[in-house]
């Protein structure tokens, strides 16, 4: 009796792209703060393996979960998408609000194939809008990027910048912001909306069962290093030393994938418990990184030497990006808790364990 009343209260979220790198890490944190959770993932970039870590993860802290609802199917798809919700609705839970993860994230592939990637970023986005409209789901948190500030030659990055993508991943981005902006205007709008500027994250979970896993060759820095470390690529292209930063190549601002999964938490009990708005917030550490660094610091913590070779620049990179997290860390009961010791650590520590992936 006691238990079916709990089960009324938790609240319920669809994570889209839930078995995806972010989403798995978020999957883990929101289930940890007792949130009932479904999965909506193609698997175009995931393995589902990603989700049964999580069981693992409980198993091994003699904690129980609860299940975890998967539906494999693409947000594109407006009927799958409707029964997803029904499903729920008749189950006896409203979905509560969306984090919404489910997009393709190359800078470089979204050069080259643009079509694809309006397509499977915006008009999936359009869908799910419309779909939760449909159903009363008022509550949105959605992976934006750094990329929409473009390339800014003020450093720290501040929301209220303005945004000037500069390929067409960060122009899908930016134009899902625009709309939800659209949408959140109108008169009838009761939508609780946060557009999540990651910086750069990376790492693992510390258990070394869940992190990063690019299906094809990967195109990011640190997963990169990591297959550098463990012998599958001989030396990491450094894509320009003559970038105008402090050591001509590019910076970032990394995160701890698990600081990021706990910014959606805190977004998401932020949104459901206060009034219609809109919010912007740059989640980064707020500290810059240059590859260069990276390499050194990736070599210290897990004494591995990582061989590399200065190429031509990337197109469609910029010199740096670092955020200022202030208004996160203001607005949010959040702060990121693990520095760049712990996210070369524990991405080195799951890369080990699991040479192959999931
Ligand atoms: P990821 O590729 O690991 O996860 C995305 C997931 O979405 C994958 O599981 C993929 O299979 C799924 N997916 C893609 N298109 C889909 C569709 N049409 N229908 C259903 N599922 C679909 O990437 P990630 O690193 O976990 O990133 C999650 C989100 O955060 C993405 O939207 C990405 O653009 C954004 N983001 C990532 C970074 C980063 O550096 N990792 C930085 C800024 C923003
Ligand atoms: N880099 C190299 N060699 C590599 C890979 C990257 O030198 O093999 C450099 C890049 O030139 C850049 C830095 O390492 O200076 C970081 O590059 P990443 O590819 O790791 O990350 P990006 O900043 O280019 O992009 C990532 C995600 C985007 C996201 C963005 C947010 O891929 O989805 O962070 O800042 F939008």
């Amino acid at each position: 009796m006691v238990f079916k009343l709990l089960r009324k209260h938790m609240k319920t979220i669809l994570v889209t792209g839930g078995s995806g790198f972010i989403g798995s890490h978020t999957c883990l944190c929101l289930l940890k703060n007792k949130y009932k959770i479904i999965v909506v993932d193609s698997n175009v970039n995931s393995s589902k393996l990603s989700l049964k870590m999580i069981k693992k993860i409980f198993d091994q802290n003699k904690e129980v979960m609860e299940e975890i609802i998967f539906h494999q199917g693409d947000i594109r798809d407006e009927k799958f998408l409707k029964k997803v919700f029904l499903k729920s609705l008749n189950n006896g839970y409203q979905i509560d609000g969306v984090i919404h993860f489910a997009g393709l994230k190359s800078v470089e592939e979204s050069i080259k194939y643009p079509l694809m990637y309006w397509d499977n970023n915006v008009s999936g986005t359009l869908t799910l809008i419309k779909v939760m409209e449909l159903f009363n789901c008022e509550t949105i948190v959605f992976s934006s990027s750094a990329t929409v500030y473009g390339s800014s030659e003020i450093s720290p990055l501040k929301e209220s910048f303005e945004i000037k993508p500069l390929n067409p991943y960060g122009q899908t981005k930016a134009t899902i912001e625009y709309i939800l902006d659209g949408i959140f205007r109108s008169s009838k709008s009761n939508l609780k909306v946060a557009n999540l500027r990651y910086f750069n994250p990376i790492g693992a979970h510390c258990s070394g069962l869940m992190g990063e896993e690019p299906l094809n060759k990967p195109n990011n820095l640190f997963p990169y290093i990591c297959l550098v470390a463990a012998g599958k690529y001989k030396k990491l292209n450094i894509y320009g030393n003559d970038w105008p930063t402090f050591d001509g190549t590019g910076v970032r601002d990394y995160i701890h994938v698990m600081d990021l999964a706990e910014a959606h938490f805190s977004t998401l009990k932020f949104l459901l418990s206060n009034k219609a708005q809109l919010i912007n917030l740059n989640i980064g550490t707020g500290i810059g990184t240059s590859v260069l660094d990276l390499i050194n610091k990736f070599s210290v913590v897990n004494d591995i030497i990582i061989p590399f070779e200065i190429v031509d620049r990337r197109p469609g990179d910029v010199a740096s990006l670092v955020a200022n997290n202030q208004k996160a860390i203001s607005i949010l009961d959040w702060k990121p808790q693990r520095d760049l010791n712990n996210m070369c650590a524990d991405g080195w520590n799951w890369q080990k364990r699991n040479p192959n992936g999931y």
